[in-house]
Parts: structure tokens; C-alpha cells; sequence
């Protein structure tokens, strides 16, 4: 079949051809084009638009394809894209019968058609892995409830919390970007079929059932809206480069763990890599590559929202270019979630390390001038000016956070108020240690065991309901 053959009498420049052919990224709209078609075609016969020999022709024709995959069709970039290559496959097959499924129907809303059929069924998968992810993110969690760790404000020291908690930051940024899909998928699974070019057509079609044959949860109220929005690709895509912004923040902490300077952990060999030339080198590549891949993401949504800024209505040329950076994005996030997820859940956690750390740089020090407010009653300005001055004073002095004693902070106490507190030591004691610090903390979302057992539970739940 060619298309040129009415109006045009030439045929394309062959470089102009190959520069405005979407095939090579419309094979992933294959089988969602002949399903597409098939739906269309059934609904004609059945409203008796066109006879029933020849859909069912044509329908036996498009079944074929299925069964011989794309290798069967002629992806010569003259046939412009998978629709026209379709429909040359089925002209082959029964002749010009093959012309009547292009009754009613244009390439506008079958190629939105086709892109929301895909992109449904990647976004199911790409949200069972984050469900998988986050799952295998709370064993790791309840394996680490007692493991001290410590976290960081500003990349300095803060308070110390446990590995749990922050894998629970993880797991819970992880069921926002799940939502994001779970949201977005219920305006990608509109249908758009029916609205022909832009204004729908004279034949008394029934949009309702190809909806239901085709398993769209609705139909597009408005026809030039049904062939011109992208909107549903843009938001899908954003919430995958928000995931990959998530995980591209946990493949960073991984790489900064791993260093000797911190060693809080150790990335399995499997997702390390070594240098060519300094043999005691182990490097997490793997992190990087990652970290640097979720630019791409950003990249591809730049592009897609430009592409789709001040496009006139309807339909446009321009929004095939959004395909192949759709499907890069859904490729590169899907790759990235599960080697994040291996990595992730492959390290070796150096339990000692955080601990220590958590021990030797006053990062306790928060629960000290509690304790002054909760024993003394002062306000919480004060406390915090005492325990400021005494932590300068304890790293003038080289005094260690477990040397701290009710003695040395009433020097400071007495400097900065004219008063003693005369705290009791073993209160001091349990307040300057990090396990203690962490078991406090037992409000809603907070790090002591018992509270994030809480968090692990209704994840779970979650996972399970969904
Ligand atoms: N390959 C086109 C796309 O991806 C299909 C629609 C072509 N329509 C047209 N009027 N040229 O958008």
C-alpha cells in the first residue's frame, strides 16, 4: 500500500525518509498496534460499519502477524512507521479487504492508542519491582533495628539513629515515587481510539467498545485532546526520574559508606570493580554508573516537556519524537531499580564503624541539654548554650563524650548560668550514650526499635494491599 500514491507523486528523499521514520521505536508498539487493530476492526463488524467477511479477513490476517512476530513485516523506512508496515502485511496477505481497517480510524489515535497500551503494562511491571525493592529493603531493616548508626545534617555528624531508620527513609521516598506511578497510570489508561484525526468521524463507531475490548478504564471526552496529549507521558516520566533520583541518592551514601575513611560498609565484589593499574583498589563502578545514568532521566524529561511546550493543537509531527525518549526512560529506570536493589541488599555492613562514630563526636550531645530542660526546668536556650560551651570545652581539653561527668559540666554550667545543675551521672551517662539516644526516640517515625518495628509493619501491609 503507499500512501503517496494520491497525492504525492514522487516518492521521499531517502535521507528524509530515514530521518522522519519512527520504526526502529515504534517495535515496541507491535503487538499494541495489532491489538489495537484487531479491537477496531471487531468494533466496525459488530455496529456493521464494514461486512463481516472482510473484517473477519482482515482480523484472521492481523492474528497471523501476531503468531510471526515482527520479523514478518517490512521495516523499510520508506513505509514511514509500524502502522503503515502493519497494514502492507495484511494488503499482502488479502488484498485490498485489508484497506477497510482504516475505516474510521487514522494513525493520530491509533499511535496514542498504542503508547498508552504499552506504557500501562510497563508501569505495572516497573511498580512490582518497586514493591519487590522496597519488600527486600525491610528484611534488611529488621535484621538492623539494634545496628547504631549515625546520621548527618550538612554531612556533619548529627545524631546517631539505626540502620533501620535510614533504610526506612529509603523504603518510605520508595512508596512516594510507587504512588506517583500508581497515580499516573490512571491517566495513561484513557482511550483515545475514536478520535480519528482530530475531530472523531461521520461513521457511527462505538467508542465504548473498544474501550472494553482494548481494557481501557475509560474513553477521552475530547478527540483533539485524544490525539495532541502527551501529559500522561510527561508525568509518567517524571515519576521515574524522581525513583531515579531516589535510588541515584542511595547509590551516593553507598559510595561514601564504602570509602575507608568512613568503611560502614562494603559493596559486594559483584558490583565492585578494580583499577588497571593500582591492584588494591576495589571501586563501586557500578554506584556511579548509576548515579550518573539518573541524569539521563532528566535529560529525557527536559526534552519531552520542550518538545511539548507551544505545540499548536492537534496533532503533530513532533510528538513521535517523544516516543524513543519514553522508552529510554522506562529502559534505563527499570535497569537501575534492580541493580540498586541487588546492591543495595549485597553489602556488607560494618557494624563497629558507625558505632564508633556515633561514640567519639558528641553527636549525643542533643539529649544532654534535654536532660537539663526535663531535671532543671530551663529553658531549652539555655541548656543549649551550657552543652554548646562544654563540648568546646571538652575538645580544648581532649575530654572524650563517655569522659563527660556531671563534675566537668557544672564548670560550665556555673560559668555560663553563676549555678551548678548537679545532674545525676548516671542519667549524664545514658543521655551521652547512642544506644540509649536511639531507644528514646520512640515518638511516630522515629529510630528507637520499637518505633521503627511500627514502620516495618505498615509497609508491609502496604506491599500486601496493593
Ligand atoms: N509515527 C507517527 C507518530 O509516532 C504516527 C502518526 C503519524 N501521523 C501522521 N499524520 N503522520 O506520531
Amino acid at each position: 500500500m503507499n500512501l503517496r500514491a494520491g497525492r504525492l507523486s514522487k516518492k521521499m528523499n531517502d535521507e528524509a525518509a530515514y530521518y522522519t521514520s519512527s520504526l526502529e521505536f515504534d517495535k515496541r508498539i507491535f503487538q499494541a498496534d495489532i491489538d489495537c487493530n484487531i479491537a477496531h476492526t471487531t468494533m466496525l463488524k459488530e455496529e456493521g460499519i464494514i461486512l463481516k467477511e472482510d473484517a473477519e479477513k482482515i482480523v484472521q490476517a492481523l492474528n497471523e502477524l501476531k503468531s510471526e512476530g515482527i520479523e514478518a513485516l517490512d521495516l523499510d523506512p520508506s513505509v514511514e512507521d509500524i502502522h503503515m508496515a502493519v497494514e502492507n502485511y495484511v494488503t499482502n496477505k488479502i488484498g485490498e479487504t485489508a484497506g477497510f481497517m482504516h475505516t474510521a480510524k487514522s494513525r493520530n489515535d491509533q499511535v496514542a492508542t498504542d503508547l498508552r497500551l504499552v506504557l500501562k503494562e510497563e508501569i505495572e511491571s516497573l511498580k512490582k519491582d518497586i514493591l519487590k525493592f522496597m519488600d527486600k529493603i525491610l528484611d534488611m531493616a529488621e535484621d538492623h533495628a539494634d545496628t547504631v548508626w549515625i546520621g548527618y545534617t550538612h554531612l556533619q555528624h548529627a545524631q546517631p539513629t539505626t540502620l533501620a531508620h535510614h533504610l526506612l527513609a529509603y523504603a518510605n521516598a520508595l512508596k512516594r515515587d510507587y504512588q506517583r506511578l500508581k497515580d499516573a497510570y490512571k491517566r495513561v489508561d484513557m482511550n483515545p481510539l475514536g478520535s480519528a484525526a482530530l475531530t472523531t468521524t461521520s461513521f457511527p463507531i462505538n467508542r465504548r467498545r473498544t474501550t472494553q475490548l482494548l481494557g481501557f478504564s475509560s474513553m477521552m471526552d475530547n478527540s483533539i485532546d485524544g490525539v495532541s496529549s502527551r501529559d500522561f507521558i510527561a508525568e509518567t516520566v517524571f515519576a521515574l526520574t524522581m525513583l531515579c533520583s531516589t535510588l541515584s541518592k542511595i547509590c551516593e551514601e553507598l559510595i561514601i559508606w564504602s570509602t575507608h575513611e568512613f568503611a560502614f560498609l562494603e559493596i559486594s565484589d559483584e558490583f565492585s570493580s578494580t583499577s588497571s593499574i593500582m591492584p588494591q583498589k576495589k571501586n563501586p563502578d557500578v554506584a556511579e554508573i548509576a548515579r550518573a545514568k539518573s541524569a539521563i532521566m532528566q535529560g529525557e524529561l527536559n526534552t519531552i516537556l520542550t518538545i511539548l511546550k507551544a505545540l499548536p493543537y492537534s496533532y503533530n509531527r513532533d510528538l513521535q519524537e517523544i516516543t524513543p525518549h519514553l522508552w529510554n526512560a522506562v529502559d534505563n529506570s527499570k535497569e537501575m531499580l534492580n541493580i540498586v536493589c541487588d546492591m543495595l541488599i549485597t553489602v556488607k555492613i560494618n557494624k563497629k564503624r558507625p558505632l564508633e562514630q556515633a561514640n567519639s563526636n558528641f553527636s549525643t550531645v542533643t539529649d544532654v541539654a534535654d536532660l537539663i530542660v526535663k531535671e532543671k526546668n530551663l529553658p531549652f536556650r539555655v541548656a543549649h548554650k551550657i552543652v554548646g560551651r562544654m563540648v568546646t570545652s571538652a575538645i580544648k581539653e581532649g575530654i572524650k563524650p563517655s569522659d563527660i561527668d556531671s563534675e566537668f559540666l557544672d564548670i560550665i554550667s556555673k560559668d555560663v548560668t553563676g549555678k551548678s545543675l548537679n545532674l545525676d551521672d548516671e542519667m549524664l551517662k545514658k543521655a551521652l550514650d547512642p544506644y540509649e539516644n536511639v531507644k528514646m526516640r520512640n515518638v511516630w517515625g522515629g529510630c528507637s526499635p520499637e518505633a521503627v518495628n511500627k514502620i516495618i509493619h505498615k509497609l508491609r501491609v502496604y506491599i500486601k494491599d496493593q
